[in-house]
């Protein structure tokens, strides 16, 4: 077993090399040698600016990262990606978000069958169906007009939707607010029920299974909710929607088929928010703004494919992460928007990488020797300065960061914005320069420092630096601009994925603990277990909460 991916000997010895080299080296110094290292690797990608340069690269790290690339055969997955290969071989499915927004509708085979006509035809129905509920034609069981939409899902089903709802709040319509519920936790829906009335109420069930216990439990909650209270089971029909790939069990739960938004296999949960799935989008912000996003998305699909590699955005991405994962030994990576309105996209795309890259097994089955998936954290900028950014600056790891904002707010307070870009500039350079401990010794002694305690506050007032950051800026958080973004991390991923040589598109480490949970729940309501069915912990955790719970 070698402890890199197959094909991939002399471009991973090179970079163990350059890695090397580079280790002590210091990216201010490389600026400093270089007058033009921020055009050089900063680059455009759709309506985004990406800039890179203030990352631990050199023209030469590029090089071999690209050189690792071709190795693991990029360009040839990618083709087959978007020609419609199955490519998620694990389940034996294609991989097809792409052709969800691919608005130039060229034909994109599955089995010989183009898919465009029935990604055309579902994206019909989302915008006849949202836009009679925005203006008022759908009405409730008992004539009302619908004021509150419930996205009921979990995971993919969910995270997408309510980043981008929440990411476009300045597009949506007053007359219709938006809920999501995802936690089984009953004081989850019972908090967004308390808030509502179910006259003016529409569920979106969104599940790609139809069968996820979460998801099915607060959809049966609501569904009770509402009939006790409307006194009909016909007013299910007026309120509930359903978004899946398993028709039947829609049928079963009691949905009608014209109230069904299907999609397919070759959809991914986490690359699901351009499907059916986004029919919350829809009803949010309407479906010209939904469709921007898929354009936007598009034109990083195009982006991916054509750019030149040296300045293919995604693709370099991608590579940095590995760079950092298995050259630096990086574990984690922080994504940290400068803008309220993307709060929930560290979550989104904690789930979109490391459910899709934390993966080891290859492609053949066998345990992987490399490290895969980074751990994605992160939250939105200034608050996170006040919370954990001293770890960023000062900390023993290495944390590559992306900094991302738009120029132009929503709001008119001008001077919040520049007080937010500048705290931005402020920690990318700040993590970059860092300050020395003969810098720090000599300002403490202008300031007056006491001669005893110099020591001691030069060293803790020192920064290391050479902290790497990434910096996203795009003019005004747009649908486009949204959907380059979101499209950008998607085909990081991809990349990421591809030099692995893991399957990005599975998810079989979620299904252990599923099934564990499905075979738990009697023994929770019984609050006990027959002997010899759980370890020691577990059977007595069960027994002790059976104890509090009196059972
Ligand atoms: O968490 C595992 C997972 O399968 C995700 O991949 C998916 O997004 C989520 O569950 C929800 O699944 P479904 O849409 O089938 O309810």
């Amino acid at each position: 077993m070698t402890d890199h991916p197959k094909g991939s000997t002399e471009a991973w010895e090179a970079l163990r090399a350059h890695q090397r080299q580079l280790e002590n080296v210091r990216v201010a110094d490389l600026f400093e040698g270089d007058d033009k290292r921020f055009e050089r690797f900063s680059m455009q990608a759709g309506e985004l600016f990406v800039d890179l340069s203030k990352n631990r690269i050199t023209q030469e790290t590029v090089k071999l990262l690209l050189a690792l690339a071709e190795a693991r055969g990029l360009a040839a997955r990618r083709r087959a990606m978007f020609e419609g290969q199955r490519i998620n071989t694990t389940e034996d499915r294609a991989v097809l978000h792409v052709a969800l927004r691919n608005r130039s509708n060229t034909p994109i085979l599955v089995n010989g069958k183009d898919v465009m006509p029935d990604v055309n035809a579902v994206l019909a129905q989302m915008e006849r169906f949202a836009g009679a509920v925005r203006r008022g034609e759908w009405r409730g069981h008992t004539g009302e007009r619908i004021t509150d939409v419930v996205n009921i899902g979990i995971g993919g089903s969910h995270l997408g939707p309510q980043m981008v709802v929440t990411a476009l709040k300045p597009y949506t319509t007053a007359a219709l607010t938006t809920h999501f519920v995802s936690n089984v936790d009953g004081a989850a829906i019972s908090e967004v029920l308390a808030g509502l009335r179910p006259e003016s109420t529409l569920f979106v069930v969104s599940s790609k299974t139809f069968t996820t216990q979460e998801t099915m439990t607060n959809a049966h909650t609501a569904r009770r909710w509402l009939v006790e209270r409307l006194k009909s089971d016909k007013a299910v029909a007026r309120h509930f929607v359903a978004v899946s790939t398993n028709l039947a069990k829609v049928a079963e739960f009691g949905i009608e088929r014209q109230n069904v938004f299907a999609f397919w296999d070759w959809v991914g949960g986490r690359y699901s928010l351009w499907s059916a799935i986004g029919l919350s989008i829809v009803l949010a912000v309407g479906y010209e703004r939904f469709v921007e996003l898929l354009e936007g998305a598009h034109e990083l699909d195009r982006h991916f494919q054509d750019a030149d590699p040296n300045r293919n955005a995604p693709l370099l991405m991608g590579l940095l992460g590995v760079w950092y994962g298995n050259f630096f030994g990086a574990e984690s990576s922080a994504v940290l928007p400068y803008d309220e309105s993307l709060r929930y996209l560290p979550s989104y795309l904690q789930q979109a990488f490391m459910e899709s890259n934390g993966k080891d097994v290859d492609l053949a089955g066998e345990r992987v020797a490399w490290q895969t998936g980074a751990i994605i954290w992160g939250s939105p900028g200034t608050d996170g300065q006040h919370a954990y950014y001293q770890l960023l600056h000062q900390g023993t790891k290495l944390i590559p960061a992306d900094f991302i904002a738009p120029a132009r707010p929503f709001h008119a307070l001008t001077e919040h914005h520049d007080i937010l870009l500048a705290n931005f500039l402020a920690q990318t350079e700040a993590l970059m320069l860092g300050r020395t401990r003969a810098q720090t010794r000599a300002m403490l002694e202008e300031q007056g420092a006491p001669a005893d305690r110099l020591e001691l506050l030069s060293a803790a007032k020192s920064f290391p630096g050479n902290r790497p950051t990434t910096s996203i800026l795009m003019p005004q958080l747009t649908p486009h601009a949204l959907g380059n973004l979101i499209a950008l991390y998607e085909h990081a991923i991809f990349t990421q994925g591809v030099v692995w040589d893991i399957d990005s598109f599975d998810q079989m480490g979620v299904e252990l603990g599923k099934e564990l949970a499905t075979n738990l729940l009697g023994e929770v309501r019984a609050g006990a277990s027959a002997p010899g069915t759980h370890d020691a912990s577990t059977a007595g955790l069960l027994a002790h909460l059976g104890q509090l719970r009196g059972r």
